[in-house]
C-alpha cells in the first residue's frame, strides 16, 4: 500500500491481511485441531477385551456395600488388545450403540479429547453408533437436553480447552425424582451407556446411577476430571491406579506461566509483593506444582499447615501430663507471623519484593476457620431442611444473616442443649472483617461444597500480615537493608565520611553486606537525634539530604498486588500431556462400554512413566467410597486426595523453601516455565509432581 492510496471501508474490510487478522481461526488453532494424539498400544488392535485382576485390594465400606450391592464387587479391569475375537464377542463389540456423555462440575482442559477418543473408537467399531452430548451438565440428563455429536462438532474441538462443545453444570442427581427423570431420558434416547466426566462428587453420582440403571441395561462409566488434582486413586495397599486427574497439568502450567512472569516483573521493579491465590478448592496440589514450576519465594501448602505442631506448647503439655489441643495445627495469626518473617528477612538484604503463592483452599486447613465452615454448613443445611425458603433467600443481606446467628447465640444461652452456635462463636465471628463474613456465609454448591474460589482468602491473610508488619516497622525490625557499597559511594560523593555516619546510623556497619538502620531510628526525628548523639549534627541543624535519602530508602512500605489464578487456567488449551491422556481416556471409556462394564471409572496407569508404558484400566467406583459429612449429613462419597506431606514432591519443595525464599544477598532462584508450548520439544512431558513422586514409587 502506498502512502497516497486511500482505501474505502469496503476495501479495508475485504483486504486479505484484514481478513486474516480478523478471522476466528489462527495457525495455533489449526495446529491443535490437526494434532492426532498417540494411542496406547492396546488400542492399535482391532479389538480390546477386559481382564479382571485381583492384584488390587480395597477395604469396602459397609454403607457402600449396602447401598451399591450390584457394583460393590467390581474389580480392577485391565484392557488388553486382541487381533481377533470370537464371533459373539466381535458382534457385541461392534453392535450399534447409543452412548450419552455429560460433563459435570468445573471445566478441565482435555474434556473435548475424552469425547474425541470415545467418538473415534465408537465410530471405528460401528459407524452407526450414535454419541449424544448432554447439554449444560447433569441438568441435560434430567431435562433430556441432548445433541447428537457429529464429525464436524468433534473435529472443531479436538485438543482444545474448556467444555464449550456441550457445556457443564454442577447439578447433582440426588433425589428420587431426578433419578426417575434421568432414567426416562436414557429410555427415550435408547441409551446403552452413559459416560459421566467429573470430579469426586460426579463420580460418586455415577456410582449411584450405575446401581440404579443396571436393571435397565444402561452402563455407567465415570472419567476422573478436575484441575484440583484431588482424584488420585490407590488401592488399600497404596498401589497407584490413577496418579492424577486430567486438567491438572494444564491448569498448573497456565498458573505457573503467569506467576513466573510476576517473578520477573517483581524482581525488575523491586517494589511489589505479588500475592497469588491459585485454585484448588481443598487440596493444595496446584500450589505445590506451581512452587515446583516457578520457585516463587513463598508457597503455602494447606496440608502442611494442618500438620504443624507447636513444639513449645506440645512439650509444655507433655511436662504437665495434659493435652493441649491448641498445639496442633496452625492458627491464622501464626501463619501471618511466618509470612512476615520471610518478608522481613528478604527486606533486610534489600529485597522488599517477591511472590507468594496461596492455595484457595488454605483456610480449610486452619482449625479456627474450619470450625466456622463446619458450623455454618450445618446451620445452613438445618435451615434449608426445615423451611420452605432456603437460607440465602430468607436472609439475603449480610445483616440479616448476622441477626439470625445472633438469635442462635441467644438460643444457646437459653437452652444449654443447643450447642451449634454459642455466644463465643458469635463474638469471634463478629470480629472478622465483613467481606470474610460474607465469604463464609456464601451459598454451598449442590454437593454441599464450600465455595472457596469466592472467598478472598489472600485478603484475610494479608490483613493480618499488614498489621503485624506495621508493628515490626514501629519496633524497628522491618527495614530494607542498604548495600554497603551504595552507602559509601553516595555519602562520599557528598563529601561526607561514611565511617563516621555509618556507625551512627546502622547497627551492623562494618560487618554486613546490607546495612540495617538501628532499631531505635524509625523516623526523621529519631534519625536527627541519633546523629546529634554521635556529634554529627548540632541541635536545629538540617540532616544532610543524602543521609535523609538513604534513611528513607531503608523504611519499607509493603506494597502488594493481588492476583487470582483459577478460571483462566481452567479454560486453557490442554498441554500435550493432557491431550494424550484424555484422548486415551476416551478410548478406554469405549473399551469398557464395548466389553459390558458398568460402575467403573476409566483411568490410565503409569502416567508418571513414558507414554509407551501407559496402561488403560477400569477402576471400580463403589469400593472407593466411604462416609463423609456433607450438608451436615453423612453421605457416601469418593475420598478426596490431599497433598501427602510425606510425598517426595512436598519434601522437595520443603527442602528448597529457604533457597527459594532467597533471603540472602544475590539473585532469586526463579524458574521460567514459560507459556504452555504445544509444538517443539521444550515442553515437559508430565507434571513435575508426578515426576518426583515417581522416584519414591519406583523405590517401593
Ligand atoms: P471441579 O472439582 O468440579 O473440577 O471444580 C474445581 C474448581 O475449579 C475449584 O478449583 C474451584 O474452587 C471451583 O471449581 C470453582 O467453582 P465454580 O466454577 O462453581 O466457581
Amino acid at each position: 500500500m502506498t502512502d497516497n492510496q486511500v482505501l474505502n471501508m469496503e476495501q479495508i474490510l475485504t483486504h486479505p491481511h484484514v481478513k486474516k487478522a480478523t478471522d476466528d481461526t489462527n495457525e495455533q488453532l489449526l495446529e491443535r485441531r490437526k494434532y492426532s494424539p498417540p494411542q496406547c498400544d492396546v488400542f492399535l488392535n482391532p479389538y480390546t477385551i477386559l481382564e479382571e485382576t485381583d492384584q488390587y485390594r480395597f477395604e469396602l465400606d459397609k454403607e457402600a456395600t449396602e447401598q451399591l450391592p450390584n457394583i460393590i464387587g467390581n474389580r480392577v479391569q485391565l484392557i488388553k488388545g486382541q487381533e481377533s475375537v470370537d464371533d459373539d464377542v466381535a458382534r457385541q463389540y461392534g453392535q450399534t450403540r447409543h452412548i450419552g456423555i455429560v460433563f459435570s462440575g468445573g471445566p478441565a482442559p482435555g474434556g473435548h479429547n475424552v469425547i474425541a477418543g470415545l467418538y473415534d473408537a465408537a465410530k471405528k467399531a460401528n459407524p452407526a453408533t450414535k454419541i449424544f452430548g448432554f447439554l449444560v451438565g447433569p441438568d441435560g440428563i434430567i431435562d433430556n437436553e441432548a445433541v447428537e455429536l457429529t464429525d464436524a462438532m468433534v473435529d472443531n474441538y479436538r485438543n482444545l480447552g474448556g467444555f464449550t462443545m456441550i457445556k457443564t453444570g454442577r447439578t447433582k442427581i440426588d433425589t428420587g425424582e431426578k433419578m426417575m427423570l434421568s432414567r426416562e431420558t436414557c429410555h427415550k434416547l435408547k441409551l446403552d451407556a452413559l459416560v459421566v466426566v467429573g470430579g469426586d462428587d460426579s463420580n460418586t453420582n455415577a456410582a449411584f446411577l450405575a446401581q440404579e440403571l443396571i436393571s435397565d441395561g444402561v452402563q455407567i462409566i465415570g472419567v476422573p476430571k478436575t484441575i484440583d488434582g484431588d482424584i488420585q486413586v490407590r488401592d488399600a495397599d497404596g498401589k497407584i491406579l490413577c496418579a492424577m486427574s486430567f486438567g491438572f497439568h494444564t491448569a498448573a502450567r497456565a498458573f505457573a506461566g503467569s506467576i513466573s512472569n510476576l517473578c520477573t516483573d517483581s524482581s525488575s521493579d523491586i517494589k511489589y509483593w505479588h500475592i497469588c491465590k491459585v485454585m484448588g478448592r481443598v487440596a493444595s496440589h496446584l500450589a505445590l506444582e506451581v512452587a515446583l514450576q516457578t520457585h516463587a519465594n513463598m508457597t503455602l501448602i494447606g496440608e502442611d499447615l494442618a500438620d504443624y505442631v507447636d513444639q513449645e506448647r506440645f512439650q509444655k503439655a507433655q511436662k504437665d501430663k495434659t493435652i493441649d489441643y491448641h498445639a496442633y495445627g496452625m492458627t491464622l495469626r501464626h501463619l501471618s507471623r511466618i509470612i512476615c518473617e520471610g518478608i522481613v528477612r528478604r527486606a533486610a538484604v534489600g529485597k522488599n519484593y517477591g511472590v507468594i503463592v496461596i492455595p484457595e483452599g488454605v483456610l480449610e486447613f486452619i482449625n479456627e476457620i474450619q470450625v466456622f465452615i463446619l458450623k455454618l454448613n450445618t446451620i445452613i443445611a438445618d435451615h434449608n431442611r426445615t423451611h420452605d425458603r432456603d437460607f440465602h433467600s430468607s436472609f439475603p443481606r449480610l445483616e440479616d444473616k448476622l441477626e439470625y446467628l445472633r438469635r442462635l447465640a441467644q438460643r444457646s444461652r437459653e437452652d444449654t442443649a443447643f450447642k451449634l452456635w454459642n455466644s463465643r462463636d458469635d463474638d469471634l465471628f463478629n470480629n472478622i472483617p465483613a467481606f470474610f463474613q460474607k465469604g463464609l456465609l456464601m451459598e454451598r454448591d449442590s454437593h454441599g461444597n464450600f465455595p472457596f474460589s469466592q472467598v478472598e482468602t489472600e485478603k484475610v491473610i494479608l490483613g493480618l500480615v499488614r498489621d503485624y508488619l506495621h508493628i515490626l516497622k514501629e519496633e524497628g525490625i522491618y527495614k530494607v537493608g542498604i548495600h554497603k557499597d551504595y552507602f559509601s559511594k553516595m555519602i562520599a560523593n557528598k563529601g561526607l565520611d561514611p565511617d563516621r555516619y555509618g556507625p551512627a546510623i546502622f547497627k551492623n556497619y562494618g560487618s554486613g553486606e546490607h546495612l540495617l538502620v538501628k532499631p531505635n531510628i524509625i523516623s526523621i526525628k529519631t534519625l536527627n537525634q541519633a546523629l546529634q548523639d554521635e556529634g554529627l549534627l548540632a541541635a536545629g541543624d538540617q540532616i544532610p539530604a543524602v543521609v535523609e535519602m538513604i534513611f528513607k530508602k531503608s523504611m519499607p512500605s509493603f506494597n502488594t498486588q493481588n492476583h487470582f489464578y483459577g478460571y483462566d487456567g481452567r479454560g486453557s488449551d490442554p498441554t500435550r500431556f493432557d491431550c494424550n491422556y484424555t484422548y486415551n481416556l476416551g478410548l478406554t471409556v469405549f473399551s469398557l462400554i464395548a466389553n459390558g462394564a458398568t460402575g467403573q471409572m476409566a483411568a490410565i496407569k503409569n502416567l508418571d512413566m513414558e507414554f509407551a508404558k501407559w496402561e488403560p484400566i477400569g477402576i471400580p467406583i463403589a469400593p472407593l467410597m466411604h462416609l463423609e459429612e456433607r450438608k451436615s449429613k453423612l453421605a457416601l462419597v469418593i475420598e478426596k486426595s490431599i497433598v501427602d506431606v510425606k510425598s517426595s514432591a512436598f519434601q522437595v519443595v520443603k527442602a528448597h523453601r529457604e533457597k527459594w525464599l532467597a533471603a540472602v544477598p544475590g539473585d532469586d532462584h526463579y524458574r521460567r516455565p514459560g507459556p504452555i508450548r504445544f509444538s517443539g520439544s521444550s515442553e515437559e512431558e508430565r507434571p513435575i509432581t508426578l515426576e518426583l513422586n515417581a522416584i519414591a514409587n519406583a523405590e517401593n
